[in-house]
């Protein structure tokens, strides 16, 4: 990995993962993908080239990865779940035919591909506790039968052709930085920003419903480590389980209510991303990834809660 085409840049993982491509690849150029109306600001757009790169436009894509002699692509436009619940033809756009684009730009030019899955290409007759690498995938929403198609083809591009292709299925993801959107894991994103401003939070996730999360920091490390793994090490390929934490907005409040005592929040559940999360499983077995290449996350639900309150006091100012 050398030469980086980043679809999505400014979005929820590339605005972070990005940033990191262009500090861990010192002699490599990271492109900053994007569509209008998303341009990137700040030190994203000063740091390195971005271009406009539309999945749905093959022959834009073909002429950024020739420009820059791209040899890898990281593939994160997509719809998240409960937008892709109200528009499912404009996910099915964006993520199946933009994917299959992204792959024939990297069959006919050489690059390696990483498109992300998630615990969204799971659904209710999967195991939910202990989630295992390969078991049933029948996801009841729009998002999660992308998502396990995205595996199926990427991988067959991979057996078919040769395209070096590897993912992982990220949990929930949460962030200091760029506010993910229309997810049914966003939740546990808003609940830090509601206690640190000192306002009550009104949650759209019933107690008990338990889901997979992930701090960003381990969720970039992901993305990088799967592409750097040795390939004679890999059993699977898309896409891997990678866990770190497992909880209910109960004990996330709780977490928080020990930093931020004076926290109160309230249940007025959204029936959409409640179904989604319902169907979703509560807790994947990551062990093909720590055996295959080494996954380790470094944050727990203790450590992030500290380092995102920290971050969100200094980006607030409160
Ligand atoms: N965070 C995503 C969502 O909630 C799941 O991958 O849609």
């Amino acid at each position: 990995m050398k030469n980086v085409l980043v679809i999505g840049s400014t979005g929820q993982i590339g605005s972070e993962l990005t940033m990191k491509l262009r500090r861990h690849l010192r002699e490599g150029t990271i492109v900053a993908g994007y569509i209008k109306g998303s341009e990137p600001k700040g030190a994203l757009l000063e740091s390195g080239p971005s271009e406009i790169a539309d999945v749905r436009n093959a022959k834009g894509l073909t002429e950024i990865v020739k420009r820059y002699k791209i040899d890898t692509i990281y593939n994160l436009a997509a719809l998240l779940s409960a937008t892709a619940e109200q528009r499912p033809l404009l996910a099915w756009d964006i993520q199946m035919n933009g994917l299959i684009n992204v792959l024939e730009v990297a069959r006919l030019n050489h690059c390696a591909v990483f498109t992300p899955s998630s615990i969204g290409s799971f659904g209710p007759s999967t195991p939910k506790v202990s989630t295992p690498q390969d078991t049933i995938q029948r996801p009841t929403s729009m998002y999660g039968v992308t998502k396990v198609a995205t595996e199926l083809l990427s991988d067959y591009y991979f057996h078919k052709f040769g395209v070096d292709t590897r993912s992982v299925r990220f949990p929930g993801l949460i962030s200091n930085v760029t506010h993910p959107g229309g997810g049914t894991t966003d939740y546990a994103v808003e609940i830090y920003y509601a206690a640190v401003k000192g306002e009550e939070f009104v949650c759209p996730i019933a107690a008990g419903t338990y889901m997979d999360m992930m701090y960003m920091p381990d969720a970039l490390r992901a993305a990088v480590k799967i592409m750097e793994a040795d390939p004679w090490r890999l059993i699977h390929r898309n896409a891997f389980n990678v866990a770190s934490m497992s909880f209910d907005p109960e004990i996330l409040a709780a977490k928080i209510r020990e930093h931020i005592p004076t926290f109160t929040m309230r249940y007025q559940v959204d029936p959409v991303r409640q179904a989604i999360a319902d169907s979703w499983p509560d807790s994947m077995n990551d062990r093909a990834a720590r055996e295959e290449w080494g996954w380790r996350p470094k944050f727990n639900l203790e450590s992030m809660t500290i380092d995102m309150i920290a971050h969100l006091r200094g980006k607030l100012g409160v």
